[in-house]
């Protein structure tokens, strides 16, 4: 991760919005002729990948700011949730909002990510908990990967929570997934990936595998909230069943991080979400060093983490968790490109790839970090265009 080959006085040459050449400014520039292209100038820039959000909860109804503020005053994630609000709540406002109003604010929240460099997204549903509002989620999130550049790569999260008719018959509810949402979602084509909280009170181990057994028997890949409030060996269950990515993990244990590395998960580290719950950041270090490939993604949803800022993310990964600038970007590229994988098409920049490159102020990529907590994107560009550009807004 920290072999991020640098090219000092690079260039790109871009065709029908792919990578089709990357070199030093001579080599490129004694090979074409210049008047064939049009010039994006970044002189004294860095061009680094795109970044790639690859754990969101971008599509939801309402909010939770009174939450944020009872946390503020001393009440835990986990109280709130025992006392019915927290994921049940945004489950009832998203229920009650409409296609059109789900499309409106999650579009906001993607302009945003936009100007933090953002390219690609994961996006999940887990705020209807039944049939028709799962659905309109991910079809929320279809439509919107049709309307605007961020491209959105879709997760079922049916089981991301328990509400009160299903307590102490969680297993049904599993079942209820299982034959009617996961072959409709596979059959319609609106989701890649699954995904489910599994975790103390919420889905445990005996469920998760119920769920993950179907959903590997038709054929989705497969992603997991794990280890995230309690070590219940998530992670563990997570290598078990060969899933892309288990993500949070700020519970993991040494056990967990070994099977995933020998199995390939990716680990997905989400430091918005332990900074705003103020726990203990995930164990980056002891992770990268044992060799298990970590990404880095923001988590962004209405209650854990209301913050899709990439710049918090970058700080909070090298000062806290004590990630190199270097293994930074790759967690927030390739990395993270390869947990919703896509690994083959987006995250580097490389001959063949997609063209989805960020311009960055200053001439070299340790500012990125340097400037904490400020957005050092000054243009976006997606499959070959510029999507934003700093000075025109
Ligand atoms: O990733 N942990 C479970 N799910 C979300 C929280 C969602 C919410 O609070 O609305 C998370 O942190
Ligand atoms: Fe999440």
């Amino acid at each position: 991760m920290n072999d991020i080959g640098v090219i000092e006085n690079g260039s790109i040459l871009i065709k029908n919005g792919k990578i089709i050449k990357i070199g030093t400014f001579d080599e490129i520039h004694s090979e074409v002729v210049l008047e064939d292209y049009e010039i994006i100038d970044a002189k004294g820039k860095t061009i680094t990948p795109g970044f790639v959000d690859s754990h969101t909860h971008v599509v939801f109804g309402g909010y939770r700011a009174d939450e944020y503020t009872w946390r503020l005053r001393g009440d835990s994630y986990v109280d709130i949730m025992n006392r019915g609000g927290g994921i049940a709540s945004s489950v009832t406002k998203t229920r009650e909002a409409s296609f059109d109003e789900l499309v409106s604010s999650a579009l906001s929240r993607l302009k945003s990510m936009v100007r933090f460099g953002v390219t690609t997204i994961e996006g999940k549903s887990g705020y209807g908990l039944d049939f028709e509002t799962e659905m309109k989620q991910l079809r929320v999130m279809k439509k919107l990967d049709q309307m605007q550049p961020i491209d959105i790569v879709r997760t079922f999260l049916g089981p991301h929570a328990v509400m009160p008719e299903y307590k102490g018959r969680e297993m049904e509810f599993i079942e209820l997934v299982n034959k009617e949402m996961l072959p409709f979602v596979k059959e319609e084509n609106l989701a890649e990936f699954v995904d489910i909280f599994t975790e103390k009170n919420v889905f445990e181990l005996e469920e998760s595998r119920v769920y993950l057994e179907k959903a590997k028997e038709l054929g989705f890949k497969i992603k997991m909230h794990a280890d995230e409030i309690y070590p219940l060996g998530g992670a563990e269950l997570a290598a078990e069943f060969g899933a892309t990515s288990a993500d949070h993990l700020l519970k993991v244990s040494d056990k967990g991080i070994e099977m995933m590395k020998e199995n390939d998960v990716i680990a997905t580290l989400l430091p918005l979400t332990a900074f705003s719950l103020k726990e203990e950041y995930a164990r980056a270090r002891d992770m990268i060093d044992s060799g298990l490939a970590v990404a880095l993604a923001t988590d962004l949803n209405p209650g854990s983490c209301f913050s899709e800022s990439i710049p918090l993310v970058i700080a909070l990964a090298t000062l806290y968790m004590n990630m190199t600038p270097e293994e930074t970007l790759a967690a927030l590229t390739l990395n993270a490109a390869a947990a919703i994988d896509k690994a083959d098409v987006i995250g580097s920049i490389d001959e063949g790839k997609q063209a989805d490159l960020l311009i960055h102020e200053f001439d070299s990529y340790h500012y990125i970090a340097y400037h904490f907590g400020v957005s050092s994107v000054e243009k976006v560009i997606k499959k070959g265009k510029i999507i934003y550009d700093k000075e025109g807004c």
